[in-house]
Protein backbone atom coordinates (compact mmCIF):
# COMPACT_ATOMS: atom_id res chain seq x y z
CA UNK A 1 0.00 0.00 0.00
CA UNK A 2 3.33 2.51 0.86
CA UNK A 3 4.76 1.48 -2.41
CA UNK A 4 1.75 1.76 -4.48
CA UNK A 5 0.94 5.76 -3.00
CA UNK A 6 4.75 6.54 -3.84
CA UNK A 7 4.30 5.31 -7.51
CA UNK A 8 0.59 7.26 -7.54
CA UNK A 9 3.01 10.17 -5.86
CA UNK A 10 5.34 9.80 -9.01
CA UNK A 11 2.77 9.90 -11.14
CA UNK A 12 0.69 12.62 -10.19
CA UNK A 13 4.12 14.63 -9.94
CA UNK A 14 4.93 14.08 -13.29
CA UNK A 15 1.64 15.03 -14.74
CA UNK A 16 0.76 18.19 -12.76
CA UNK A 17 2.48 21.38 -13.37
CA UNK A 18 2.24 24.17 -11.14
CA UNK A 19 -0.12 25.88 -14.41
CA UNK A 20 -2.80 22.97 -14.03
CA UNK A 21 -6.10 24.12 -12.78
CA UNK A 22 -8.18 21.43 -14.16
CA UNK A 23 -8.24 18.02 -15.56
CA UNK A 24 -9.93 17.11 -18.95
CA UNK A 25 -12.28 14.39 -18.84
CA UNK A 26 -10.05 12.59 -20.92
CA UNK A 27 -7.07 12.99 -18.79
CA UNK A 28 -9.06 11.81 -15.72
CA UNK A 29 -9.89 8.72 -17.27
CA UNK A 30 -6.12 7.99 -18.04
CA UNK A 31 -5.09 9.21 -14.92
CA UNK A 32 -7.48 6.75 -12.83
CA UNK A 33 -6.02 3.80 -15.96
CA UNK A 34 -3.15 4.17 -15.33
CA UNK A 35 -2.63 4.38 -11.41
CA UNK A 36 -5.73 1.78 -11.14
CA UNK A 37 -7.69 4.26 -8.43
CA UNK A 38 -11.32 5.68 -8.74
CA UNK A 39 -12.17 9.15 -9.80
CA UNK A 40 -12.83 9.69 -5.91
CA UNK A 41 -9.39 8.63 -5.13
CA UNK A 42 -8.23 10.59 -7.72
CA UNK A 43 -9.59 13.75 -6.36
CA UNK A 44 -8.77 12.99 -2.92
CA UNK A 45 -5.28 13.23 -4.75
CA UNK A 46 -5.38 16.30 -6.15
CA UNK A 47 -6.95 18.17 -2.71
CA UNK A 48 -3.21 18.87 -1.51
CA UNK A 49 -2.02 20.09 -5.29
CA UNK A 50 -5.17 22.69 -5.27
CA UNK A 51 -4.67 23.97 -1.49
CA UNK A 52 -1.17 24.40 -2.49
CA UNK A 53 -2.31 27.05 -4.25
CA UNK A 54 -3.84 29.43 -1.74
CA UNK A 55 -2.66 32.90 -0.72
CA UNK A 56 -3.28 33.31 2.83
CA UNK A 57 -1.50 36.18 4.12
CA UNK A 58 -4.07 36.98 6.85
CA UNK A 59 -4.83 33.40 8.13
CA UNK A 60 -2.01 30.90 7.22
CA UNK A 61 -5.06 28.74 6.69
CA UNK A 62 -4.45 26.58 2.91
CA UNK A 63 -8.02 25.33 1.66
CA UNK A 64 -7.96 23.12 -1.44
CA UNK A 65 -11.10 21.76 -3.11
CA UNK A 66 -12.02 19.82 -6.34
CA UNK A 67 -15.28 20.16 -8.14
CA UNK A 68 -16.35 17.79 -10.35
CA UNK A 69 -17.91 18.74 -13.70
CA UNK A 70 -20.92 16.83 -15.28
CA UNK A 71 -17.94 16.86 -18.12
CA UNK A 72 -16.29 14.54 -16.42
CA UNK A 73 -13.77 17.58 -16.10
CA UNK A 74 -11.97 18.11 -12.65
CA UNK A 75 -11.52 21.89 -11.37
CA UNK A 76 -9.07 22.84 -8.66
CA UNK A 77 -9.76 25.95 -6.25
CA UNK A 78 -8.01 27.06 -3.32
CA UNK A 79 -8.66 29.86 -1.20
CA UNK A 80 -6.95 33.26 -1.50
CA UNK A 81 -6.73 36.45 0.76
CA UNK A 82 -6.17 40.30 0.00
CA UNK A 83 -3.81 41.79 2.22
CA UNK A 84 -4.53 44.96 3.65
CA UNK A 85 -8.39 44.99 2.72
CA UNK A 86 -11.45 43.68 4.46
CA UNK A 87 -11.93 39.93 5.18
CA UNK A 88 -15.01 40.04 2.70
CA UNK A 89 -12.69 40.42 -0.33
CA UNK A 90 -11.74 36.87 0.90
CA UNK A 91 -12.33 33.80 -2.21
CA UNK A 92 -13.05 30.62 -0.38
CA UNK A 93 -12.05 26.98 -2.33
CA UNK A 94 -14.80 26.41 -2.91
CA UNK A 95 -16.00 29.64 -4.91
CA UNK A 96 -12.71 29.34 -6.60
CA UNK A 97 -13.28 26.06 -7.90
CA UNK A 98 -16.69 26.67 -9.16
CA UNK A 99 -15.19 29.97 -10.82
CA UNK A 100 -12.69 27.85 -12.54
CA UNK A 101 -15.35 25.42 -13.91
CA UNK A 102 -17.76 28.08 -14.62
CA UNK A 103 -14.85 29.76 -16.72
CA UNK A 104 -14.61 27.01 -18.86
CA UNK A 105 -18.21 26.45 -20.01
CA UNK A 106 -18.69 23.19 -17.20
CA UNK A 107 -22.79 22.99 -17.18
CA UNK A 108 -23.23 21.13 -14.03
CA UNK A 109 -21.28 19.92 -10.73
CA UNK A 110 -21.99 16.50 -9.62
CA UNK A 111 -19.96 16.66 -6.73
CA UNK A 112 -16.97 18.83 -4.49
CA UNK A 113 -14.54 17.51 -2.48
CA UNK A 114 -12.56 20.21 0.21
CA UNK A 115 -9.95 19.82 2.81
CA UNK A 116 -11.78 21.43 5.25
CA UNK A 117 -15.64 21.37 6.17
CA UNK A 118 -17.11 24.41 3.96
CA UNK A 119 -18.28 27.29 5.90
CA UNK A 120 -22.28 28.47 6.09
CA UNK A 121 -21.21 30.53 3.19
CA UNK A 122 -20.19 28.04 0.79
CA UNK A 123 -23.12 26.11 1.57
CA UNK A 124 -25.34 28.82 0.66
CA UNK A 125 -22.64 29.71 -2.78
CA UNK A 126 -23.13 25.71 -3.51
CA UNK A 127 -26.97 26.15 -2.98
CA UNK A 128 -26.99 28.69 -6.23
CA UNK A 129 -25.96 26.23 -8.38
CA UNK A 130 -28.28 24.04 -11.11
CA UNK A 131 -27.23 20.57 -9.36
CA UNK A 132 -27.74 21.60 -6.26
CA UNK A 133 -30.30 19.22 -5.11
CA UNK A 134 -27.76 16.14 -6.10
CA UNK A 135 -24.56 17.61 -5.31
CA UNK A 136 -22.50 15.31 -3.43
CA UNK A 137 -19.47 17.00 -1.01
CA UNK A 138 -16.58 15.57 0.25
CA UNK A 139 -14.53 16.69 3.48
CA UNK A 140 -11.52 14.98 3.00
CA UNK A 141 -11.57 11.21 2.64
CA UNK A 142 -14.67 11.07 5.25
CA UNK A 143 -17.91 9.83 3.52
CA UNK A 144 -19.78 12.07 0.67
CA UNK A 145 -23.45 13.76 1.94
CA UNK A 146 -25.65 15.68 -0.43
CA UNK A 147 -25.56 19.76 -0.26
CA UNK A 148 -29.17 19.67 1.43
CA UNK A 149 -27.65 17.80 4.02
CA UNK A 150 -25.46 20.42 4.73
CA UNK A 151 -28.14 23.03 4.62
CA UNK A 152 -31.38 22.13 5.64
CA UNK A 153 -34.03 24.14 5.02
CA UNK A 154 -32.04 26.89 2.95
CA UNK A 155 -32.95 29.94 0.82
CA UNK A 156 -32.45 29.70 -2.34
CA UNK A 157 -33.84 30.83 -5.96
CA UNK A 158 -37.10 29.57 -5.46
CA UNK A 159 -37.99 32.02 -2.36
CA UNK A 160 -37.07 34.73 -4.64
CA UNK A 161 -39.37 32.76 -7.65
CA UNK A 162 -36.48 32.60 -9.75
CA UNK A 163 -36.17 29.77 -12.17
CA UNK A 164 -32.62 30.45 -13.27
CA UNK A 165 -29.68 28.75 -11.41
CA UNK A 166 -26.11 29.06 -11.53
CA UNK A 167 -24.42 26.98 -14.81
CA UNK A 168 -27.68 27.43 -16.67
CA UNK A 169 -27.10 27.91 -19.95
CA UNK A 170 -28.63 31.61 -20.84
CA UNK A 171 -26.91 34.20 -22.53
CA UNK A 172 -27.80 37.61 -21.68
CA UNK A 173 -27.66 38.71 -25.15
CA UNK A 174 -25.04 42.19 -24.17
CA UNK A 175 -23.34 43.82 -27.02
CA UNK A 176 -22.09 47.13 -27.33
CA UNK A 177 -22.69 50.10 -29.09
CA UNK A 178 -19.97 50.88 -30.86
CA UNK A 179 -18.30 47.17 -31.35
CA UNK A 180 -14.52 47.30 -31.01
CA UNK A 181 -11.54 45.05 -31.97
CA UNK A 182 -10.10 45.60 -28.18
CA UNK A 183 -9.39 41.86 -27.68
CA UNK A 184 -9.88 41.90 -24.06
CA UNK A 185 -12.98 43.67 -23.75
CA UNK A 186 -15.00 41.19 -26.24
CA UNK A 187 -13.36 38.63 -23.71
CA UNK A 188 -14.89 40.39 -20.72
CA UNK A 189 -18.16 41.07 -22.98
CA UNK A 190 -18.31 37.21 -23.65
CA UNK A 191 -18.17 36.56 -19.70
CA UNK A 192 -20.80 39.25 -18.84
CA UNK A 193 -23.19 37.40 -21.25
CA UNK A 194 -22.54 33.94 -19.68
CA UNK A 195 -22.73 35.62 -15.91
CA UNK A 196 -25.27 35.23 -12.81
CA UNK A 197 -27.44 37.98 -12.34
CA UNK A 198 -31.23 36.88 -11.99
CA UNK A 199 -31.79 39.03 -8.68
CA UNK A 200 -30.12 42.44 -8.96
CA UNK A 201 -29.80 41.75 -13.06
CA UNK A 202 -26.29 43.53 -12.68
CA UNK A 203 -24.56 41.12 -15.34
CA UNK A 204 -20.74 41.89 -15.58
CA UNK A 205 -17.88 39.97 -16.81
CA UNK A 206 -14.14 40.47 -16.13
CA UNK A 207 -11.08 39.56 -18.76
CA UNK A 208 -7.37 39.49 -16.96
CA UNK A 209 -4.29 39.89 -19.34
CA UNK A 210 -1.35 38.30 -18.30
CA UNK A 211 2.37 39.67 -19.34
CA UNK A 212 2.86 36.25 -21.10
CA UNK A 213 -0.41 36.61 -23.26
CA UNK A 214 -2.83 34.42 -21.15
CA UNK A 215 -6.23 35.78 -20.87
CA UNK A 216 -8.62 35.09 -17.56
CA UNK A 217 -12.11 35.51 -17.42
CA UNK A 218 -14.37 35.98 -14.24
CA UNK A 219 -18.04 35.80 -14.43
CA UNK A 220 -20.06 37.64 -11.78
CA UNK A 221 -21.55 34.54 -9.70
CA UNK A 222 -24.58 36.03 -7.93
CA UNK A 223 -26.44 34.51 -5.13
CA UNK A 224 -30.15 34.59 -3.72
CA UNK A 225 -28.92 35.29 -0.29
CA UNK A 226 -26.98 38.63 -2.10
CA UNK A 227 -23.89 38.70 0.20
CA UNK A 228 -22.01 35.05 -1.10
CA UNK A 229 -22.07 36.43 -4.34
CA UNK A 230 -18.68 36.12 -6.69
CA UNK A 231 -17.53 39.55 -7.90
CA UNK A 232 -16.55 39.32 -11.73
CA UNK A 233 -13.06 40.69 -10.47
CA UNK A 234 -12.83 37.98 -7.82
CA UNK A 235 -13.31 35.73 -10.32
CA UNK A 236 -11.38 36.34 -13.03
CA UNK A 237 -7.64 36.92 -10.08
CA UNK A 238 -9.28 33.67 -8.64
CA UNK A 239 -8.65 31.57 -12.54
CA UNK A 240 -5.17 33.44 -12.86
CA UNK A 241 -4.01 31.92 -9.43
CA UNK A 242 -5.42 28.61 -10.17
CA UNK A 243 -3.69 29.11 -13.34
CA UNK A 244 0.01 29.36 -11.94
CA UNK A 245 0.03 32.78 -12.46
CA UNK A 246 0.28 35.76 -10.14
CA UNK A 247 -0.84 39.28 -9.58
CA UNK A 248 2.77 41.20 -10.59
CA UNK A 249 2.05 39.49 -13.86
CA UNK A 250 -1.22 41.55 -14.91
CA UNK A 251 -0.69 44.13 -17.39
CA UNK A 252 -4.12 44.26 -18.30
CA UNK A 253 -8.07 44.17 -17.19
CA UNK A 254 -11.29 45.22 -18.72
CA UNK A 255 -14.62 45.19 -16.95
CA UNK A 256 -18.05 44.93 -18.61
CA UNK A 257 -21.08 45.28 -17.07
CA UNK A 258 -24.63 46.47 -18.54
CA UNK A 259 -26.07 49.36 -18.48
CA UNK A 260 -29.07 50.10 -15.63
CA UNK A 261 -27.61 48.12 -13.58
CA UNK A 262 -28.71 48.48 -9.86
CA UNK A 263 -25.47 47.34 -8.81
CA UNK A 264 -22.03 48.98 -9.12
CA UNK A 265 -19.83 46.63 -9.62
CA UNK A 266 -16.74 49.41 -11.00
CA UNK A 267 -16.01 50.47 -7.42
CA UNK A 268 -15.90 47.39 -6.21
CA UNK A 269 -13.33 46.05 -9.09
CA UNK A 270 -11.23 49.12 -8.71
CA UNK A 271 -10.23 48.93 -5.33
CA UNK A 272 -9.60 45.00 -5.37
CA UNK A 273 -7.84 45.48 -8.24
CA UNK A 274 -5.49 48.61 -6.24
CA UNK A 275 -4.66 46.62 -3.74
CA UNK A 276 -2.72 43.79 -5.86
CA UNK A 277 -1.93 46.16 -9.23
CA UNK A 278 -1.16 49.31 -10.07
CA UNK A 279 -2.54 48.60 -13.40
CA UNK A 280 -6.17 50.77 -13.83
CA UNK A 281 -9.07 49.13 -14.90
CA UNK A 282 -10.76 49.77 -18.01
CA UNK A 283 -14.92 49.48 -18.47
CA UNK A 284 -17.14 49.07 -20.57
CA UNK A 285 -20.64 49.33 -20.82
CA UNK A 286 -23.43 46.90 -22.82
CA UNK A 287 -26.64 46.90 -23.59
N1 LIG B 1 -12.05 28.93 3.95
C1 LIG B 1 -12.37 28.37 2.76
O1 LIG B 1 -11.65 28.53 1.76
N2 LIG B 1 -13.50 27.61 2.68
C2 LIG B 1 -14.35 27.42 3.73
O2 LIG B 1 -15.51 27.15 3.55
C3 LIG B 1 -13.79 27.60 5.08
C4 LIG B 1 -12.85 28.77 5.15
C5 LIG B 1 -10.88 29.83 4.02
C6 LIG B 1 -11.27 31.29 4.16
C7 LIG B 1 -10.05 31.88 4.83
O3 LIG B 1 -9.11 32.19 3.81
C8 LIG B 1 -9.49 30.73 5.65
O4 LIG B 1 -10.08 29.53 5.13
C9 LIG B 1 -9.82 30.84 7.14
O5 LIG B 1 -11.16 30.95 7.32
ZN1 LIG C 1 -16.49 28.95 2.74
Amino acid sequence: MRRRSKIDKKILDGFLTRETSFLMAEEVKALVGTMRISVEQLVEQLLPWAAEKAIVPASRFKVGAVSRGSSGNLYLGANIEFKDMPVYTTIHAEQASIANAVSHGETGIKALSVTAPPCGMCRQFLSELNTSAEMKIQVGNTEAVLLPQLLPRGFGPDNLDVRFKLMDEVSKGFSFKNPTDDELANKALEAANKSHSPYTLSHAGIAVKTRNGQTFIGHYLENAAYNPSMLPLQAGLSNLVMAGRNFAEISDVVLVHGQDASVNHVEAAQSLLRSISSVPLRVYKAE
